[in-house]
């Protein structure tokens, strides 16, 4: 039965290969045989303080090309600017009324930002709020997120429960769908997860030279942290989860067997884990390239806008009546 699917990434920069294998290539296989919409969360982004305004208008330009370059197909799926469509803003109000505070103070995510911080502003406190009503303005059943987008979920599916024993069922309550490749973490650092906000060393860029990519791959910790129960170091174990993501299955069972004598050499794993990534992003890659001259990207958004607010209005209309506000 196809599912209404739907999907956020903030523009904050490039994208990254978590991203990637933990997100983005699962909203490319959804599109076949569902309802796909897919946003760019420009008010998300406005959460991080260091956003300035001519950047993020770059960045969401970009990262709408390199989504389409990822295979996004504006015929399939409905991809648009978050803000583009302000019902987001007005339900996320709304249900930020029904949310619970104590709820809200436990997001991990939430804690760990602001414990990085000195002035913490409460947008970043209410992003899990804004990220419920992206899900349900469009009532969408499933949405395919990395890892860490699981306990936002689950506080989604709390407030939709809520809304809806309050006001009369209205909300289907969102599922996550989490591929293989839901937990990449940082080279530099196995301990964690790979992300945009470590600095660049912690992550390797979608579309960054290639020089560049073989020179952290190459130089991926991999002894560092193993305990004596262990059998693999985080590093060494991480490196296996992205060559699985990437390369035939013999070659990794090939590796693993030597894991197991005690004859791999690292310099090999990491130079088959190079080679067989790098054949696995440059379709994305050369795509890219070309797509730096397509001129309509401000056109597609502005058409999935539009088809986004048809149904976002429609849930508005609705919401307002159940709550009592027209
Ligand atoms: P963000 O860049 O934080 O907006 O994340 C966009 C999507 O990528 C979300 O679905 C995240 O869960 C996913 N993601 C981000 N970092 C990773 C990672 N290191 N491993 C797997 N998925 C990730
Ligand atoms: N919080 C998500 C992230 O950082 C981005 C996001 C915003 C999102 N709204 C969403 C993801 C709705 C899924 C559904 O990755």
């Amino acid at each position: 039965m196809a599912m209404r699917i739907f999907s956020g990434i903030q523009p904050t920069g490039e994208l990254h290969i978590g991203n990637y294998f933990g997100a983005i290539q699962r909203w490319v296989e959804l599109q076949h045989g569902n309802d796909t919409i897919y946003s760019i969360v420009d008010y998300h982004a406005l959460t991080n303080e260091d956003t300035v305004p001519a950047e993020l208008r770059t960045a969401r330009r970009e990262l709408a090309l390199d989504l389409l370059a990822c295979g996004i197909n504006p015929e399939r799926s409905i991809l648009y600017l978050q803000s583009d469509v302000p019902e987001h803003a007005e339900l996320c109000w709304i249900l930020g009324c029904v949310a619970s505070y104590g709820d809200l103070t436990r997001m991990t995510q939430f804690k760990e930002k602001a414990a990085r911080q000195e002035f913490v502003n409460g947008g970043l406190f209410y992003y899990p709020v804004l990220q419920a009503a992206d899900i349900l303005l469009y009532k969408a059943d499933h949405v395919p997120v990395g890892e860490d987008q699981v306990q936002h979920l689950e506080e989604a599916r709390r407030i939709a429960r809520r809304f809806n024993s309050r006001f009369g069922e209205t909300f289907p309550e969102p599922e996550p769908i989490l591929g293989e490749g839901a937990r990449i973490m940082s080279l530099a650092d196995p301990e964690r997860k790979m992300s945009k906000s470590a600095g660049p060393e912690h992550y390797i860029g979608l579309m960054e030279p290639e020089e560049s990519i073989r020179r952290k791959v190459r130089s991926a910790v991999t002894d560092v942290g193993l305990t004596p129960s262990q059998e693999m170091s985080p590093g060494v174990a991480n490196l296996f989860a992205l060559l699985e993501l990437v390369a035939p299955r013999e070659v990794v069972e090939g590796f693993r067997r030597d894991h197991a004598a005690g004859k791999l050499l690292y310099r090999d794993l990491k130079e088959a884990l190079f080679t067989h990534l790098m054949a696995a992003l440059r379709p994305v890659r050369e795509r890219r390239a070309k797509l730096v001259s397509r001129g309509d990207v401000d056109e597609v958004l502005a058409h999935g806008a539009e088809r986004a607010r048809a149904i976002a209005r429609e849930t508005m209309r609705e919401v307002r009546a159940r709550v009592g506000l027209d």
